[in-house]
């Protein structure tokens, strides 16, 4: 059986260029004891990739030149040499950016049982949808009450981040750049803040006006100017919980920092970094908490779907110009 997967041919300085993208064929070896072949259904983007596009080790291996890229995935096994999986089982893996993956079957997991459509678990359900729930709990320890700024608000993650603190009862800014963003974020009962054409004093003003009682809970998805503004409006005892900073992913050269960093000394604020990783043994109290509101309609989630393994490269590289409301992801014909 053949599969097609992508290869990343050079590491890119800046904004990938779409020709780095290589899609290459291969005829899979015989599956080895343990081993199980999936056809994938559903590929996720993500804008942590472009950080293993940089040939460093930051907190996980870079892309291999040349070799198979990797990301979540979702599909169906086809084959299995291994007693915890068989055929027709559906999975999430890591065997992304191709239509057909083989690999240890340690590394694949069932789909829970639940009313969803199973591409939820690379969104609202999944890697995303646990990263705003850590963040907010574990590291912002937002409470009831609070005032929460989120950036990137209207992506996989800050959507979740946004609702999950109204539902706490919190006031909830929203940060996003298009005006149907925004407009989403209304609807679901935040104060939206579009951060077009605006610099970080002008940004400031705009959350001002949004939150006139401070901030106390920023989720950082963006950095830039969005990390100036809001440290600008911090209250007292503000929590920052630093899931990404987006803005500079694709920098050729050392971006400068906020010039109001002194605002944590000021307002004896915390800033805290987290990788979800290492907080994935909470999985299954995030998925007892939101998966059946998500399955009751409670929580709302939106997805932006590209069609055809052609497409992921694109899907990939639009996370960057704002491309995606909700999730990124990328449909295989099945
Ligand atoms: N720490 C962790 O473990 C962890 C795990 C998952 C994700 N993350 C991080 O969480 C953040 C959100 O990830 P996601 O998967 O939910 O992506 P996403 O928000 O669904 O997609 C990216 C969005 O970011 C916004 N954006 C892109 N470039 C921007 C810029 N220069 N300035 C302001 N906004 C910009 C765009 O929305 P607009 O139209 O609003 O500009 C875009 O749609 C990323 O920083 C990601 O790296 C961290």
């Amino acid at each position: 059986m053949q599969s097609q997967f992508y290869t990343l041919t050079d590491y890119p300085r800046g904004l990938p260029d779409r020709a780095l993208f290589k899609l290459e064929t291969q005829t899979l070896p015989e599956l080895a004891d343990g081993e199980v072949r999936i056809r994938n259904r559903w590929l996720s983007v993500d804008p942590y990739m472009r950080g293993r596009m940089n040939g460093v080790r930051t907190y996980v291996d870079p892309f291999e030149l040349g070799k198979p890229m990797e990301g979540g995935a979702i599909g169906e096994v086809i084959e299995s040499n291994d007693p915890s999986l068989k055929v027709g089982d559906n999975v999430s893996h890591m065997g992304g950016w191709r239509d057909i993956a083989q690999l240890p079957a340690q590394g694949v997991t069932p789909l829970p049982d639940l009313d969803v459509p199973e591409q939820a678990y690379l969104g609202v359900l999944g890697m995303p949808g646990m990263t705003a729930w850590t963040g907010l709990n574990l590291i912002a320890e937002c409470k009831p009450g609070d005032n929460v700024l989120v950036s990137a608000a209207s992506g996989a993650v800050g959507s979740l981040a946004v609702q999950l603190a109204k539902a706490k009862g919190c006031h909830v800014v929203g940060i996003a750049g298009a005006a149907h963003k925004l407009a989403w974020l209304e609807s679901l009962g935040v104060e939206p803040v579009s951060y077009r054409d605006r610099n970080a004093h002008e940004l400031s003003d705009a959350i001002k006006l949004a939150s006139p009682n401070g901030i106390d809970v920023y989720y950082e998805n963006v950095g830039g100017i969005c990390l100036e503004a809001a440290l600008s409006q911090l209250n007292e005892g503000a929590r920052i919980a630093v899931c990404g900073m987006i803005d500079d992913y694709n920098a050729a050269e050392p971006t400068p920092g906020p010039s109001n960093l002194s605002q944590l000394v000021i307002r004896k604020a915390k800033m805290q970094g987290f990788i979800v990783a290492d907080h994935w043994s909470s999985y299954p109290y995030f998925l007892n908490e939101v998966a059946p509101q998500v399955a009751a309609g409670k929580l709302a989630y939106k997805e932006t779907v590209k069609e055809g393994l052609e497409s992921t490269p694109e899907a990939f590289l639009a996370l960057f110009e704002g491309g995606n409301t909700g999730k990124m992801l990328v449909k295989l014909d099945s």
